[in-house]
């Protein structure tokens, strides 16, 4: 019943031992008649995500908060990013680390006080950093005082801010639940005798999108903040919050696949809508929904111009296909590391943004494991160029790049092996629910070890002192052991270090408008090893070519183009050989390309 996956390695190394033979030259790259699309200072910019708990601890709880964040803001300014995503810093009794918020203006216990609040937003304000902040509003804690009320009485007049199904209409049609222990997303509540709906866990609780009030409630949240001048939303989940509320049976088209179901319900456009004319539009402001469930057919309903909903979201096909897939709710791994797959989910995401809308990329984030432990190669071997090649895949799409603190130093998975060092409800839960079926825990653990969420959220590494230099006091999570060597101290003194190419690809997209806005065109197509494309914009044209694989790669330039100049490369020597292109194992290059 439950299968997970053959260690990442296994998988890996097996499709990385095959050596392509020499490509044949693929076809024109681009014609000088590209020109840019409309340009915004959202499309230009790089947001850097900092999961907050895990950053900087100053008052020795072992929890990250502001004031860690704001003392190393000349850090976060150095590294050449625009934008800061903070995951939720709101009152939560932490269920679900900060996605379950009981106030929602209000900061965190741990993580300090509004004060420290204002004093960090001025202080990226002063560095000309923007914020935008985490905005949960699917769900709220079941200690928010919302819920409270609502669960108090029948005709509280909160009641109908959530979603109830009352016990003399029998048990409730079948909804699965992302995190709970028992698998239902509906918790039945004695008080009242009715249940209550949590896609998510049973501290969770949906709210109800239906009501305008609700509406009403959450304009005014996102005004409050945008007043004090954060400047936009990563939107949590927000394909969610439109469902059908008649709940009828799951139509049998969705048995396997609930989250297509969950999703995209019968009003979300009218919601986002709604939501813009109310407060997005008239901020400028930069917002990004998490897009799950959303897919290229429909993607430009969400983020065409002329919609007037948002503009960009977070799509999973690429998360989704090399190394993890929500299977029946848990993330497990897909086994699927086919490059070609992968480059082709790129091309096929560009497409849809080539004539209206944005995209974002991103390759990590705190619901991820590391980005070169999935996609690179974390040996001592391969970290740095696996690491560095990854940001030029990040720093070189036609979208806007999001990184994750600590891969901008190439931090690894810790890949605990034992259920008492996770702190993800998401792991626990389902370790718990295995266990009292009689599942297989050694095969789950042996999973989780490759894709858990905690993988992506152990603390930050600034240094090979006690705890990373992360906190004085007990850190909530274990530090990865491997701090003695990758942390930032030592990254800032070695200028071969992930953390100094980082910045030089930073530098580079920004001088680089063809980076940005120039046409994307996928070269070498069914190169197993290797990611090659072309961007262009007015006449100019770069090439970028990323091996995927242990054994290194080869790839040609176009046909009617002959190599120029190599604008940046992770590996100390040069691939090119005429018009070909003998890549090291990870190496990355870009280049100039001159039409013939
Ligand atoms: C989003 C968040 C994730 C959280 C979930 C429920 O997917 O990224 O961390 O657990 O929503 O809020």
């Amino acid at each position: 019943m439950h299968r997970f996956i053959k260690p990442l390695w296994v998988t890996l190394l097996a499709a990385c031992a095959h050596t392509a033979p020499p490509p044949a030259p693929p076809t024109a790259a681009a014609t000088p008649a590209d020109t840019a699309p409309n340009q915004a200072w959202w499309k230009e910019v790089v947001v850097f995500q900092i999961y907050p708990r895990s950053f900087r601890d100053t008052d020795g709880d072992g929890i990250g908060d502001l004031r860690g964040i704001t003392s190393q803001l000349d850090y976060i300014k150095s590294l050449g990013v625009d934008v800061v995503w903070l995951n939720p810093i709101y009152q939560s009794p932490n269920d679900d680390n900060g996605y379950d918020i009981s106030d929602y203006r209000a900061i965190m216990s741990e993580m300090g006080s509004m004060a420290d609040f204002d004093a960090m937003l001025r202080g990226m304000h002063q560095r000309g950093l923007k914020l935008i902040m985490d905005l949960v509003v699917n769900h709220t804690s079941d200690e928010h005082r919302w819920f409270e009320q609502s669960r108090s009485s029948r005709d509280n007049p909160y009641r109908a801010y959530y979603h109830w199904w009352p016990a003399e209409k029998g048990t409730p049609p079948k909804r699965w639940s992302f995190f709970d222990e028992e698998g239902s997303a509906w918790r039945y509540d004695s008080t009242t005798r009715a249940y209550y709906l949590h896609y998510f866990s049973r501290k969770q609780p949906d709210l109800n999108w239906e009501n305008p009030q609700v509406r009403r409630e959450v304009y005014a949240i996102m005004k409050f903040w945008l007043d004090k001048g954060v400047d936009g939303f990563r939107m949590d989940a927000i394909p969610f919050i439109s469902k059908d509320t008649t709940f009828p049976p799951l139509p049998a088209e969705y048995a396997g696949n609930y989250v297509a179901y969950y999703a995209k319900g019968p009003h979300l456009h009218d919601y986002l809508r709604e939501m813009n004319q109310e407060v997005l539009g008239r901020y400028n402001d930069l917002n990004v929904g998490e897009g799950g469930g959303v897919t290229v057919d429909d993607a430009l309903k969400f983020v065409a111009a002329d919609r007037h909903e948002l503009q960009t979201f977070f799509e999973f096909d690429i998360v989704d296909h090399w190394g993890r897939r929500p299977s029946n709710f848990l993330y497990a791994d897909s086994g699927n590391r086919s490059l070609v797959a992968l480059k082709n989910i790129f091309n096929r995401w560009d497409s849809v943004y080539a004539q209206s809308g944005w995209g974002t990329v991103f390759l990590g984030n705190h619901d991820q494991s590391r980005m070169v432990s999935r996609y690179g190669n974390d040996a001592p071997p391969y970290r740095k160029a696996s690491a560095k090649m990854l940001h030029t895949l990040l720093l070189t799409m036609r979208a806007t790049p999001y990184v994750y603190n600590g891969d901008e130093i190439g931090m690894a998975n810790i890949r605990f092996t034992d259920i008492r060092d996770y702190r993800d409800l998401m792991t626990i839960n389902y370790y718990n629910r295995l266990e009292r079926e009689g599942g297989d825990l050694r095969e789950f653990l042996a999973s989780q070890a490759e894709v858990s969420r905690d993988n992506g959220r152990t603390p930050m590494q600034w240094a090979a002192d006690t705890n990373a230099g992360f906190t004085r006091g007990i850190p909530w999570i274990r530090v990865n052991p491997d701090y003695r060597t990758v942390n930032v101290a030592a990254e800032e003194r070695d200028t071969s270090s992930v953390l100094h190419y980082f910045r030089r690809m930073i530098k580079l997209r920004k001088a680089e408008p063809a980076l940005v806005y120039g046409r994307f065109q996928l070269l070498d197509r069914a190169n197993p090893d290797v990611f090659a494309y072309a961007r262009s914009l007015n006449g100019r044209t770069l090439m970028v070519a990323l091996s995927f694989s242990k054994a290194g790669g080869r790839t040609s330039v176009p046909a009617g183009y002959s190599a120029g100049r190599i604008v940046i490369s992770n590996l100390a020597g040069s691939p090119l050989r005429g018009g070909q292109l003998l890549l090291e194992p990870y190496q990355a290059v870009v280049l100039e390309l001159q039409k013939n």
